[in-house]
């Protein structure tokens, strides 16, 4: 068990975004985000890790069969309702309190990890993409979900112009981040679509769906 330390209103905060989310989610989860998770994790194989699992939207589309499923989230709001959402989930799935810049996971033991709507939340993605690089086997993967900085200048705009409101209304969110590029940046080679997150607000809507592998 973990004592949470943080000040009084960061654990308010944190408990009202974790029972706002679902609800805040829900639309879109029916307008097609389930289906993208669905796709996604549909590729996940062998040992599975992931990271920022929040409330467990993803645990239902797992595939039944996957292999040693490790759910990792440090915020005690959001690993309270991933405990309970886990309970249907796939046999032997289970949850730890780890933050993706520090997974506690040997090298090269882990053959996919899986990152929805994290690397944008993470203080220093930079540092989390190089754990994820450490523990994943040589042919592993990390399959993501990610919402994006736009291509289009002027959504890219808004989304700079909104990047403060937004990080303090969505937990450390940013909106604007460049996360496809950051993560080439680190040493992957990135295999992604572009998608739509639907009922969303624009400045979140961009979405890259994929898989990074290691260079050799
Ligand atoms: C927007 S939520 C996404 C939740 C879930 N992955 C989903 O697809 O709905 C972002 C999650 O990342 C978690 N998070 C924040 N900082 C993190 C970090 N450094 N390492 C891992 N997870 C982190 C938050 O606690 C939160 O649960």
């Amino acid at each position: 068990m973990t004592t949470d330390t943080s000040p009084p209103d960061a654990v308010a905060g944190s408990r009202f975004f974790a029972a706002l989310y679902d609800p805040f989610l829900w639309l879109g989860e029916r307008a097609g985000m389930g289906a993208h998770r669905r796709e996604l994790l549909g590729q996940a194989r062998g040992r599975t890790v992931e990271i920022g699992s929040g409330t467990g939207l993803n645990v239902g589309h797992y595939r039944r069969d996957v292999e040693d499923l490790v759910l990792a989230e440090p915020d005690p709001a959001m690993r309270g309702r991933l405990q309970k959402a886990v309970r249907g989930g796939p046999r032997g799935a289970r949850v730890i309190d780890a933050r993706a810049e520090a997974l506690p996971f040997d090298d090269a033991s882990v053959d996919t990890v899986v990152s929805t709507l994290v690397l944008c939340t993470v203080d220093a993605p930079d540092a989390a993409l190089r754990e994820i690089a450490r523990v994943l086997r040589p042919d592993g993967q990390l399959l993501f979900l990610e919402h994006v900085r736009s291509e289009s200048p002027t959504l890219a705009r808004w989304q700079d112009r909104l990047a403060g409101p937004w990080q303090r209304f969505a937990e450390g969110c940013r909106c604007n981040r460049a996360t496809l590029e950051l993560v080439t940046a680190s040493g992957f080679r990135v295999d992604a679509r572009a998608a739509a997150w639907p009922a969303m607000p624009p400045i979140v809507r961009p979405l890259a769906i994929g898989r990074a592998t290691l260079v050799a």
